[in-house]
């Protein structure tokens, strides 16, 4: 797949809560829902960030965490900001699949151009009301937007997975996709598994070149940059870290529950 690396313009930047914003920039590099781009902030690192709009206008939506999300977030429209990309290989969903899309957070970004593509079903969770995020954009594509969070303060009073397995249960569902923090998703593919249901997840792991080269975002035998971020059932049950422990950007073996 064809990768680039230009300085955009930025040409939009909504709020979509208190610590994440959505910034748009035109470019007219190829992309399918589900892949990246390392952004790169000069004097300060390069980070992955899911595409959280594809098109010939795109989007990045960040929750500013630490000094290159917050200094992405501090960019205004006008500005300009280095990309290369799109990388990984995103989802891969044929049209008769019947599909719940299931997001975590800022999770919720990765899925948002194949919930446009699918019109599927979503369920969004958060820690409270004020985090769940882009449920307006996911509600202009998809008939069916349940949320959830963790105080109760909106939708269903629980997490996402909770949630998608009441609705696993009523309705026959082909696939699920996910994305958002590593331990909820675990989770989802228990609950895809319990009910006999595919599922495509996409995962994070701390990168640098984002291309397959350096090899600090392996997970087992894989690359999460490039045979990722997009995992499917059998690749996930291959796999002994998912779940369970990650390398921090000294290489550390940390564990993740
Ligand atoms: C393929 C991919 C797609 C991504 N897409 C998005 C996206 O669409 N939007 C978005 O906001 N973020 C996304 N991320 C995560 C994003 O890259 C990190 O949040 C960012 O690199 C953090 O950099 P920082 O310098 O701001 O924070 P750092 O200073 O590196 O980290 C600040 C603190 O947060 C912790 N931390 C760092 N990364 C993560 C993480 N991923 N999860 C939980 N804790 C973390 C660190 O351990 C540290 O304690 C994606 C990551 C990957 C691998
Ligand atoms: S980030 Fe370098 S191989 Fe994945």
């Amino acid at each position: 797949m064809l990768h680039v690396s230009e300085t955009v313009k930025i040409i939009g930047k909504m709020r979509e809560s208190k610590d994440t914003y959505t910034l748009e920039f035109k470019w007219d590099a190829p992309a399918v829902p589900g892949q990246f781009v390392m952004v790169w902030i000069p004097g300060v690192d390069e980070v992955p960030m899911s595409l959280s709009r594809i098109g010939k206008i795109k989007a990045i939506t960040v929750k500013g965490i630490g000094e290159a999300s917050n200094a992405i977030n501090d960019l205004q429209v006008g500005d300009y900001v280095r990309l290369r990309g799109p990388y990984g290989n995103g989802f891969s969903i044929k049209k008769s699949k019947k599909v719940l899309a299931v997001a975590g957070g800022v999770g919720v970004a990765a899925l948002i151009p194949a919930i446009k593509e699918t019109g599927c079903d979503t369920i969004i969770g958060a820690r409270c009301e004020g985090e769940i995020i882009l449920d307006d954009v996911a509600r202009k594509y998809s008939k069916s937007v349940w949320t959830s969070t963790d105080d109760g303060s909106r939708g269903f009073h629980g997490n996402a997975v909770q949630l998608a397995k009441k609705k696993m249960a009523l309705r026959d569902y082909d696939l699920v996709i996910g994305c958002g923090p590593e331990v909820m998703l675990y989770f989802l593919h228990e609950a895809c598994k319990e009910n006999d249901v595919e599922c495509q997840l996409s995962l994070e792991r701390f990168m640098k070149c984002g291309a397959g080269v350096c090899g600090c975002c392996m997970m087992d035998r894989l690359r999460v940059c490039k045979d990722g971020p997009v995992f499917g059932t059998e690749e996930l049950d291959g796999l002994s870290d998912f779940g369970t422990r990650k390398r921090d950007e000294c290489g550390r073996i940390v564990d993740l529950r």
